[in-house]
């Protein structure tokens, strides 16, 4: 019952498919959500400091700013950590962080990552992350919606997120893909 209404609520008032849509649950297109950044992310040679851009890394737009490809989400309960740098341990808390992406943004902090110990890299980690300025910026990029949900019908999401697991494709069995809905090329 519950993954039936997280289904119901994931593709209603939760507003989850306007991006997860689709059989893979991906638009294929790419969001600012927001998510707290860490670690060296993808710095270009000419950028002043380790900075996680996303796709404008890639496409020297400064309307790709901070956007991420909207993630396939079968299977997505054995995947964690969550987000591209893995910022959320949990399902739970990377849904809460979709509900209202400002919030968890100054609710978070370094421990939620889930890190190896590397001491020397651990300062220079979380730099960006502490940066007013860069903060901003990333901020200033969102471009997500705020929805209330009760407690109870996150759960019910996350419920629904769960029975997202497949019981053949965790075998690994399925081999490799002629083609991706990317369209990038398949390394083979
Ligand atoms: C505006 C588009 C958009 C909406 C609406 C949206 N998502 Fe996402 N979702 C994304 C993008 C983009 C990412 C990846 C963000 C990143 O890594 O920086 C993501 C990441 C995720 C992840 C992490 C997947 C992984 O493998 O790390 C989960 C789980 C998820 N979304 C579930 C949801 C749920 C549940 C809802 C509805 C409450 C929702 N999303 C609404 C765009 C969206």
């Amino acid at each position: 019952d519950d993954q039936k209404a997280g289904l119901d609520l994931f593709y209603g008032k939760a507003d989850c498919s306007s991006c997860h849509s689709g059989q893979l649950l991906s638009d294929q297109k790419f969001h600012a959500l927001m998510l707290p950044h860490f670690g060296p992310g993808k710095t270009r040679q000419w950028d002043p400091i380790v900075r996680d851009v996303g796709r404008m890394g890639a496409s020297d737009r400064l309307e790709d700013a901070y956007k991420f490809r909207t993630p396939a989400l079968r299977n997505v309960a054995l995947t964690a950590p969550y987000g591209h740098n893995g910022a959320y341990a949990d399902l739970e808390a990377m849904v809460r962080h979709h509900l209202n992406p400002r919030a968890a943004f100054e609710a978070w902090s370094a421990d939620h990552a889930v890190l190896p110990e590397v001491p020397w890299l651990a300062k220079a980690d979380f730099l960006a992350f502490q940066d007013t300025r860069e903060r901003e910026r990333l901020s200033a990029r969102a471009d997500i919606d705020t929805i209330a949900l009760t407690d109870r019908e996150v759960t019910q999401v996350v419920a629904f997120l769960d029975a997202l697991t497949g019981t053949e494709s965790i075998k690994g069995h399925l081999g490799i893909p002629e083609s991706v809905p990317s369209g990038l090329e398949v390394p083979k």
